[in-house]
């Protein structure tokens, strides 16, 4: 049986990756989509697997706004917010940063990476109030460790778990607040133009995929596939009625590994 039945959900960095991978499971779990994406490619194909597409950079506040009021038009109300969103560093150290680079790193990574969070649950609160509903953020090993990345996104991932703590004493009763914290996933998770990074991919550099299978208890990196499950589990409030405030590892064992 269908999961996700009648729930209304949006989804940001849903073009690519685990976000894509969560929209499809949604999908096919009954709920209906609205998924952020930057590219007008990503909106059609989103749009060809039955989600309605938004597009926008989630460090502007209006993709939010636009988002939720997509999901209240088109739907009658909002029942999951997943903010999903990321751009990862590459391990940049701090000393390869000029004092310059850091503070535009840090707006690009933490505008995205955090604000893009806070500003989906600050659009969303009202509705999920009024529905019941949840925040989902997607997390990282480097929510609990150093290690995932380098400062700007070790920093920005810590700063996460803390908005989902804050906000899940802030939201309780009425709406929960969680996140799902992968480790390595084999996406083609990208990084700043401020560092230079825009046009990276995780997943292009054969020799870093194969030291972080290196890391990994379970012997692999992970697919987007292998999370959906848990964001499932989150946005359900019959499976997971008394959750908030949780990162669920799905990190394949790497954080009591090393
Ligand atoms: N891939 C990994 O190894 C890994 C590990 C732990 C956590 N994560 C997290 O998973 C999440 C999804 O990343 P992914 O690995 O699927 O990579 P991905 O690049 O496929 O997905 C990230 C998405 O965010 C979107 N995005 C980036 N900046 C944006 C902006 N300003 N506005 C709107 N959208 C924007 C991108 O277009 C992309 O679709 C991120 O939060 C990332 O930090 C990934």
């Amino acid at each position: 049986m269908a999961r996700l039945e009648g729930y209304r959900a949006v989804v940001t960095g849903a073009g690519s990756g685990i976000g894509r991978a969560v929209v499809a499971r949604f999908l096919t779990e009954g709920a209906k989509v609205v998924a952020v994406v930057r590219k007008t490619a990503d909106a059609e194909s989103l749009s060809a697997m039955g989600a309605v597409a938004v597009i926008g950079d989630v460090s502007q506040y209006d993709t939010a706004e636009r988002a939720v009021a997509a999901a209240t038009e088109t739907f009658g109300g909002l029942d999951v917010y997943v903010a999903n969103a990321g751009l990862w560093d590459f391990h940049r150290r701090m000393e390869k940063q000029s004092p310059e680079e850091l503070a535009r790193g840090f707006d690009e990574v933490f505008g995205v990476n955090v604000l893009g969070a806070l500003y989906g649950a600050r659009a969303a609160v009202e509705a999920l109030r009024a529905s019941g509903g949840s925040v989902i953020v997607t997390g990282s090993n480097a929510c609990v460790l150093g290690g995932g990345g380098g400062v700007l996104y070790t920093a920005s991932k810590f700063a996460l778990r803390g908005l989902v703590m804050q906000l899940a004493k802030e939201l309780a009763p009425q709406v929960r607040v969680n996140g799902v914290a992968p480790g390595a996933t084999n996406t083609s998770l990208s990084g700043p133009l401020a560092l230079g990074q825009a046009g990276k991919e995780l997943n292009a550099d054969a020799d870093r995929m194969a030291v972080m299978q290196q890391h990994m208890l379970l012997g692999r990196v992970s697919e987007p596939e292998d999370h959906t499950a848990l964001y499932v589990l989150l946005a359900s409030r019959t499976e997971s009625p008394y959750v908030t405030g949780a990162m669920l590892m799905s990190d394949g064992g790497l954080t009591i590994s090393i």
